[in-house]
């Protein structure tokens, strides 16, 4: 037990990571919406982008240190139902994290990149608004993972 406090502390600091950018993510899409330049915006979307390659630096951290504390432990994957729900819970997590980086924040600098290039095409703005509602609806769902992976961790149901 004596690594416990070490391997605890490693946790929380990726989930303090984790935290952060999700927190840092709405504040700088706010930004973002209003901006008045289209490469005012682009730099904000790339600093977006940017935050969001925290996030698997996290949740490696947290992978790695939380299957350290199982091996301390004797958990297993299914011997207890909290750490089950968490672990389905981060996979989803990891996935649409990845699916989102991969498809909203390639799209949307795309988007900028078009209308900086002075491409006149009239439905850029309306596919823009799109995209920042798909980035802030990712963003909502992450959260809410999250919280219910804190959830599952303290009251341990
Ligand atoms: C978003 C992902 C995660 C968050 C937010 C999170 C959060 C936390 C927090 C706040 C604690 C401390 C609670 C306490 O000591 O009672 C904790 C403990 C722990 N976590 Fe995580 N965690 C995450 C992912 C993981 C993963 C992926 C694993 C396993 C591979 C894991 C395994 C553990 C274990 C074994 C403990 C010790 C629980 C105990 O006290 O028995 N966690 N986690």
């Amino acid at each position: 037990m004596t690594m416990l406090p070490l391997y605890l502390l490693v946790h929380l600091l990726g989930y303090g990571l984790l935290i952060s950018v999700l927190v840092a993510t709405p504040i700088l899409e706010r930004y973002l919406r209003r901006a008045e330049r289209y490469d005012d915006a682009l730099t904000l979307a790339n600093i977006v982008s940017n935050i969001g390659l925290l996030s698997p630096i996290a949740a490696l951290i947290l992978l790695v240190s939380g299957i350290l504390m199982m091996n301390l432990f004797g958990y297993t994957l299914f011997s207890h139902g909290w750490l089950t729900g968490k672990l389905l819970i981060f996979l989803v997590m990891v996935v649409s994290g990845i699916y989102s980086s991969m498809t909203v924040g390639r799209e949307r600098r795309q988007i900028y990149h078009d209308l900086i290039d002075g491409k006149d095409n009239p439905k850029l703005p309306g596919k823009l608004l799109q995209v920042h509602n798909r980035q802030s609806q990712y963003t909502r769902i992450q959260t809410i993972f999250m919280l219910m992976i804190l959830i599952f961790t303290v009251y341990k149901f």
